[in-house]
């Protein structure tokens, strides 16, 4: 008896840690969970640090990947625009940047300036 308790609670954690990790990659469903942004989002104030940090890296220069160069405010808008950006940055299963999807606070921020209407600044 006292095994089977041994193994049952082995096999709880084991479940609580693999939900407590597939939670970190699940996509749209975690940002809904935060607190609306209230103020404008801005491409100048927010958007472009973001693409520097996560996204040029690969998509900029003389050959980006995908043929996709995120480095200014009309790439960035277009690929925001027709859908793509913001679909693989929230895709769990194939997320930009491929090393993993970004955290929720920042895809939200990433979808509060689609709302928005893409401001420059
Ligand atoms: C380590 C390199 C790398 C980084 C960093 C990276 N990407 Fe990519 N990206 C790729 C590659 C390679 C492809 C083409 C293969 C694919 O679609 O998975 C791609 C494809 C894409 C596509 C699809 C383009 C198309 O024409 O279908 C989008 C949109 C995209 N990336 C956006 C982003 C965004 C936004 C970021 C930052 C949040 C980012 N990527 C970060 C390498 C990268």
């Amino acid at each position: 008896m006292k095994r089977n308790i041994n193994i049952l609670s082995l096999l709880g954690a084991a479940l609580f840690l693999a939900m407590g990790c597939s939670r970190a990659i699940i996509d749209e469903g975690d940002v809904s969970e935060l607190p609306p942004i209230t103020r404008t989002i801005t491409y100048e104030a927010d958007v472009q640090a973001i693409m520097t940090n996560s996204c040029i890296t690969c998509h900029a220069g003389p050959a980006p990947n995908a043929d996709l160069d995120l480095s200014n405010y009309q790439n960035v808008r277009f690929s925001a625009e027709s859908g793509g950006l913001v679909s693989r940055m929230n895709n769990a299963t194939s997320p930009m940047p491929p090393s993993g999807i970004l955290s929720p606070q920042i895809r939200q921020i990433i979808d509060k300036w689609v709302a928005d209407g893409f401001p420059e600044n």
